[in-house]
């Protein structure tokens, strides 16, 4: 069974996922972090983040590997590195290319195909998993959405003031919004759940319930 958690930049996706995961047994795959170890390999190789190609071919050398929450690229741990506010533009950069999703999204088909998953990202429920027993696309004001990431930045040491966040998260999605590939936005049979205001459990609770009817 694949269940797909789409959603705006800090609509909690990942908390929501991993929990989910958790409580049904399934994996969890959290493909933001994926695109943010693309945009920082091209980075560090001096790609253009422009270059569809080269940001391609990047994109299909990468050697990495997700265990939960935890990513490793050329076996090397790079979970906390990809989580920074520079990884997550070089992500939405990097994003837009076509060959770069494609690469991707085989390796996350890969993952659904070995077993029970939860996925989250942009387009897991329109584009790569558009057969998902479950999708839901997650929502949140956009402040409630830019305290919730500030607070997890503040919990990696990083107290970056609100509004610079804010500006960070709807910036980021306003392009992953635009863009012709894969933009974001929710499946036609889509959930949609509003997570402004809810507590962490209450959510998850309810998506479990979600499932369990759909399982
Ligand atoms: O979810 P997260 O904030 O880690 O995602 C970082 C960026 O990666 C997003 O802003 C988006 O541009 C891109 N992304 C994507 N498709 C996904 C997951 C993330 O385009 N499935």
């Amino acid at each position: 069974m694949i269940i797909t958690l789409d959603g705006p930049a800090g609509s909690g996706k990942s908390s929501v996922a991993r929990r989910l995961a958790d409580e049904l047994g399934f994996r969890f795959l959290n493909t933001g972090a994926m695109y943010r170890a693309v945009g920082l390999l091209c980075e560090r190789a001096g790609t253009d983040l422009g270059d569809a190609d080269a940001c391609g071919r990047t994109a299909a050398a990468a050697r990495l590997a997700q265990d939960g929450d935890r990513l490793s690229v050329d076996g090397e741990d790079w979970t906390e590195l990809v989580r920074t506010p520079a990884a997550g533009a070089a992500a939405s950069a990097v994003a837009v290319h076509p060959p770069v999703r494609a690469a991707l999204v085989a390796l996350q088909r890969a993952v659904g195909e070995a077993g029970d998953t939860v996925t989250e990202g942009r387009d897991q429920g329109t584009v790569v998993f558009p057969d998902a027993a479950l999708k839901v696309f997650l929502t949140a004001d956009a402040e409630a959405r830019a305290e919730r990431r500030r607070l997890e930045l503040l919990a990696a040491g990083r107290d970056v003031p609100l509004a610079e966040v804010l500006a960070e998260v709807t910036g980021r999605d306003d392009k992953d919004e635009r863009r012709a590939a894969a933009p974001l936005k929710p499946a036609a049979d889509a959930v949609r759940y509003d997570t402004t205001g809810k507590p962490l459990e209450a959510v998850v609770a309810d998506l479990v319930a979600l499932a369990r009817e759909r399982g």
